[in-house]
């Protein structure tokens, strides 16, 4: 959430500073700016809106010079205006930052008692003041020091000074940091997305530290104002995942690559050849664990709640989930034979990170399930599962989810067998199914032409509803949240049983529901709930599974036949046609789909 760069180089940054923000938007895109130093003064540009707004301001107001920050922004304290977008500067420095001050308020009384006058509504501008007060009476790194101990709240920062024409200050708390090594130039990023087309060389901050970048050097300091020696991690990525190609939007890229994706995370995890499952490195041993506890955000959230489906089926492991932002506040029970399991595409998510940081400060047992193996998630967990999918850009997750869920499936089977709670034979028969999923999802995507027609009703309507049982509970709510997020029009994942208990009241003649009724254990029982709504007016959509057998029922508005696999599978399937609901929808209504309004993709504020 919000996107920093910083480049201190010998040659103007300006147009730089640009590409990396372009990179950066799908973290916040409400306004965006510049700052630069040169001539001993610093200039900013700033522009509510996309970054392409800012590069039409710098058209008319050229700012240029060797060393810049930049920043787009996802509002928190103030509205989405040019005034309260980021860079914000007095004489003397210059700050973006990403998080939230949550003393802003003291210091800004504090700071207007000693003469600073404020013009934005952002917690940022206090930063602003408070190290141009204490520039006053401190050296450089004495004023970043004592600045740092008087805020409170999560951040990453980066700040420029008048006077210090190559050096840019970098902070973390909180908010991720990296740091990118060039040729006679450097960079700061809010993540190694931003610095990719300039280095694969790149460090990251931890939490408390902060650094000094200068074009040719670049130091790292403790909260305490230690040096501190930093790994220089190469990065290795093909420059292609970052691109559209021939696709409209990333969303829809991110969609058609699902088989592949898939298929490239089950290469990373299945021995083919003996049929087994390869988690290497995996630190407990079986007694050691008696329960799971499952926490993640959003999308990430539902896949946990497959998982607690799937390990219950599968296991007899005693498991739990919860929501992060939920989590880290309760009073939880903790408990030495828990295994905690993180899960989260970005690896960033502020609630994710403080609920793990707090499994760790307990000394619990922390695993996570990622999609970006360098980030804070990751790199704070005990043990890392990576999903192997590939840089997820569009806001709404989709590859991602499935990677979760595949990922978190191929642990519980291992953990049956290696329990003994699973028959080899099962289990075998589970792997066999597995190598077969990727070529169910090539096929399920073909049921484009039937969801763009569907697609109409949806746009049309006030609100829908989305409802399943057992397997496909879980299914329902992702498919609604991608509605939500990407058509704004209300939508409701329930579980079919329960709609009797208040929610049928919402049905009324022509109101779209998807029912998910894939021939499970659950079918018969989802089929009465669907006659329920058709009864009250209801338009539904039924999404099953291919079969010999007629669905018994009458005047179903419309029906989705994904392809027949074992039933631990047919969630997935049952997920692509929701994904491109939503996404067709969108599509349908003009939004920017790889941006919905008011989102960013990864939250890192609280
Ligand atoms: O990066 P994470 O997986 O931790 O993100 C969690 C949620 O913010 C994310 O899944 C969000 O719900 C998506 N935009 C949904 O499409």
């Amino acid at each position: 959430m919000c996107g920093i760069i910083g480049i201190t180089s010998n040659k103007p940054v300006t147009s730089a500073i640009i590409n990396s923000l372009r990179k950066l938007e799908y973290r916040g895109y409400d306004s965006a700016g510049v700052a630069t130093l040169s001539n001993g003064f610093i200039n900013e540009i700033k522009s509510e809106g996309r970054v392409d707004n800012l590069e039409k301001n710098l058209l008319n107001k050229k700012i240029e010079g060797t060393i810049g920050i930049g920043h787009v922004r996802w509002a928190t304290h103030g509205i989405p205006n040019t005034v309260n977008a980021h860079p914000h500067s007095s004489e003397t420095v210059s700050v973006v930052h990403n998080g939230i001050i949550e003393n802003s308020t003291t210091l800004k009384k504090y700071l207007i008692k000693k003469g600073h006058k404020f013009k934005s509504q952002t917690d940022t501008e206090v930063i602003v003041h408070l190290i141009t007060e204490l520039l006053k009476e401190n050296d450089l790194k004495n004023s970043i020091l004592k600045m740092l101990k008087q805020l409170h709240g999560s951040f990453a920062l980066g700040i420029i000074f008048k006077d210090q024409p190559d050096l840019i200050v970098g902070a973390r708390r909180g908010s991720p940091l990296a740091v990118g090594y060039g040729p006679n130039e450097n960079y700061l990023g809010s993540d190694s997305y931003a610095l990719k087309s300039m280095t694969n060389k790149i460090s990251y901050l931890n939490d408390g530290e902060f650094c000094i970048v200068k074009k040719n050097e670049v130091n790292f300091f403790d909260e305490t104002g230690n040096k501190i020696n930093k790994k220089v991690l190469e990065l290795s990525s093909n420059e292609q995942d970052y691109e559209k190609g021939d696709f409209k939007h990333f969303m829809a890229k991110e969609i058609e690559e699902q088989p592949i994706t898939l298929k490239n995370c089950i290469k990373e995890y299945i021995d083919s050849i003996n049929n087994e499952i390869s988690i290497h490195n995996f630190p407990w041993k079986n007694k050691e664990i008696s329960s799971v506890v499952l926490i993640g955000c959003g999308t990430a959230y539902h896949s946990c709640m497959m998982a607690k489906y799937w390990f219950e089926e599968l296991t007899t492991l005693d498991v739990s989930i919860d929501i992060a932002s939920e989590f880290r506040y309760r009073n939880n029970r903790f408990k030495k034979d828990s295994l905690y399991i993180f899960v989260s595409q970005s690896g960033e998510t502020a609630d994710t990170y403080a609920a793990l940081d707090l499994c760790n400060k307990n000394n619990m047992k922390t695993a996570s399930i990622v999609n970006v193996i360098e980030s804070s998630i990751a790199r704070d967990s005990n043990f890392v599962l990576p999903i192997h999918c590939g840089p997820e850009i569009g806001v709404a997750s989709t590859k991602a989810f499935l990677g979760q869920m595949l990922v978190l499936y191929l642990l519980i089977l291992k953990l049956g067998i290696i329990r003994g709670d699973l028959k080899k034979v099962n289990y075998v028969e589970k792997i066999k199914d597995l190598k077969k999923l990727p070529k169910f999802v090539e096929d399920t995507l073909l049921t484009e032409n039937k969801i763009q027609s569907v697609s109409s009703t949806f746009i049309k309507a006030k609100g829908s509803m989305f409802l399943g049982r057992g397997f496909s509970y879980p299914i329902a709510l992702e498919g609604a949240l991608k509605l939500k997020e990407l058509l704004y029009v209300h939508a409701e994942g329930y579980p079919a049983g329960e709609m009797k208990h208040g929610p049928l009241a919402l049905i009324e003649d022509g109101m779209p529901v998807v029912v998910l009724a894939p021939r499970d254990n659950y079918y018969k029982k989802t089929i009465s709930n669907m006659q329920e709504v058709i009864a009250r007016g209801a338009k539904v959509l039924l999404i099953t599974n291919k079969s010999n057998d007629d669905v018994v029922s009458e005047n179903i508005w419309q029906k989705i036949e994904v392809e027949n696999t074992n039933e631990d599978l047919l969630p997935f399937l049952l997920t692509v046609p929701l994904q491109k609901l939503a996404y067709y929808s969108a599509l349908k209504k003009g939004y920017d789909i790889d941006k919905p309004r008011n989102l960013a993709k990864s939250v890192t504020v609280e």
